[in-house]
């Protein structure tokens, strides 16, 4: 492993907040609603899978209701607090302990434990993909693919970087700069003062102290002080193309009907308004939605 493994710290960033995780993103004290759980569970049901691996499960936030669903079980995540309180909530459902085990996406051996006796019909991974280094992005989406049988679906969730055009921040320089202006390329011509002059005025077009670097807590680095990228939908849904997918579908939640430096002039209105929004298939989620689930079948 290269020295810049961001898992030690995606670990530590993790081990703090199994106890808490569920409540702060899927209870009813959330600042949104889980409009992913329900899109998840659909894409499941629709696809007819009984069986269902979440690669990354955390403490099991989604497979409680995919077992409730009558689905059968299997999960795994990096941070071993986040396993022990996987087993522990899914024991209510009668869900045996070593179905949840530690590992990392990254590693083709992980997506195997005991009790699976071959490919499952259904592979998701949610929340992960932010923690993955964009040269590790074609292997976590082979391990997924072959984690999966012939014709079963494969679900992987990931932050949308098109939503930084919505955004009016640093994420919005960052996209022009970085993805589309290329700056890199672009200061090695010979343009003297004019690259950086032009930068710096483009940079005071936006809001570059927002959004807000979210911190730890107790010690641990924050999810924004850890590896927590974002991901061009168009180029993620190539590289599952090409690790195996078919029917590749983009399914954009969490909308927002302002960019949400705006949220605080009418915070109600804004997230009932942004509820509203939610449609997985709306074109205007690819700018205005800050998450995506990829999905598709594997071939
Ligand atoms: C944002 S949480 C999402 C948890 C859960 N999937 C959900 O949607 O609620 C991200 C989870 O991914 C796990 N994780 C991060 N990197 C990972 C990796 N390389 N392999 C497996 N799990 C990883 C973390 O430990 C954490 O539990």
């Amino acid at each position: 492993m290269s020295t810049d493994d961001p898992e030690p710290r995606v670990r530590a960033c993790y081990a703090t907040w199994a106890q808490s995780y569920f409540a702060d993103y899927y209870g009813a004290d959330a600042p949104y609603p889980p409009v992913h759980r329900e899109i998840v569970r659909e894409e499941l049901r629709r696809s007819g899978a009984r069986s269902v691996l979440d690669a990354g499960c955390g403490p099991a936030s989604i497979l409680r209701f995919l077992a409730e669903d009558g689905l059968d079980v299997f999960g795994f995540d990096l941070t071993p607090e986040m396993v022990d309180e996987a087993r522990r909530v899914l024991a209510a459902h009668a869900v045996p302990a070593e179905r949840l085990w530690q590992g990392s996406v990254l590693q083709a051996d992980s997506f195997q434990a005991a009790g699976i006796d071959s490919r499952l019909d259904a592979v998701i991974c949610l929340g992960v993909l932010p923690h993955i280094r964009t040269q590790d992005d074609a292997q976590v989406a082979k391990n997924l693919v072959a984690a999966t049988a012939p014709g079963g679906l494969v679900m992987a969730e990931a932050r949308n970087q098109f939503f930084g055009l919505f955004t009016q921040n640093r994420f919005t320089y960052d996209f022009l700069a970085n993805e589309l202006i290329r700056v890199g390329d672009l200061q090695t011509k010979d343009g003297g003062a004019a690259v950086p002059d032009a930068l710096a005025k483009l940079r005071s077009h936006f809001r570059m102290d927002l959004p807000p670097v979210r911190k730890g807590t107790q010690g641990e680095p924050g999810y924004d002080e850890v590896l927590s990228r974002t991901h061009n939908p168009l180029l993620l849904k190539q590289q599952f193309e090409e690790a195996g997918l078919t029917d590749v579908r983009l399914l954009f939640y969490h909308y927002h009907c302002l960019p949400p430096m705006l949220a605080h002039y009418a915070p109600d209105f804004f997230r009932r308004e942004s509820l509203s929004m939610e449609n997985p298939e709306d074109w205007r989620g690819m700018f205005m939605a800050s998450a995506f689930i990829l999905t598709g079948r594997r071939r």
